[in-house]
């Protein structure tokens, strides 16, 4: 990742950056998340801190501007699977390395809480993002679900944490 992007945590604070970042993922890529511009512009501060507790956040910073997140969270039945969500970079740094710094982020998260599988959902027709995934070690898992709103389908795909890529 090309200097000075950083990735830090998000912490209680952060919520009117998190806003702001998730409203602006929401209008440039909206066909790429299952959530809609107008359901995070209804969520409270109270919403936006549970991304930081019991959720986690990770956000990109270009020189101190926030250009793109990465949230997680465990699975409410088995705390030992976690879910990579809401991934998204600013189009001026795709292709930079920023991505691949969120992921591993999230991955370091997900292995410090002592899961061993880490777990996202893409749409089917997001080659980009899946690429990414792959080559963080995510494979196809099969599963797939048809969004019953617009026919949409997203992917599972998944990574075992206890090996390498
Ligand atoms: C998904 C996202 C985070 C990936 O970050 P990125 O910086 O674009 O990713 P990279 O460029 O590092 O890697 C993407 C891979 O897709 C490839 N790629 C680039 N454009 C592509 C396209 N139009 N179709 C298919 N693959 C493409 C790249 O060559 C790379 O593959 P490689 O490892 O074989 O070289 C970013 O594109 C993004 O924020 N997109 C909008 C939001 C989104 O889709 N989020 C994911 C929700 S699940």
């Amino acid at each position: 990742m090309r200097e000075p992007l950083t990735v830090r945590r998000a912490a209680p604070g952060d919520e009117p950056i998190l806003r702001a970042l998730r409203l602006e993922a929401l209008t440039e890529a909206p066909d790429a998340f299952a959530s809609t511009y107008e359901r995070e512009l209804a969520r409270t501060t109270a919403d936006w801190r549970r991304w930081f507790s019991p959720g986690v956040t990770f956000l990109l910073e270009d020189a101190g501007t926030p250009r793109g997140l990465v949230a997680g969270m465990h699975d409410a039945e088995d705390p030992g699977v976690v879910y990579l969500m809401a991934m998204w970079v600013h189009p001026a740094l795709r292709g930079s390395g920023a991505a691949d710094a969120l992921v591993a982020e999230h991955l370091a998260w997900a292995r410090g809480e002592g899961a061993w599988l880490a777990r996202l959902d893409v749409m089917a027709t997001n080659a980009r993002a899946r690429r990414l995934y792959e080559r963080h070690g995510f494979r196809l898992t099969g599963q797939e679900k048809v969004r019953e709103a617009d026919g949409r389908v997203e992917l599972r795909m998944e990574r075992p944490l206890d090996s390498a890529a």
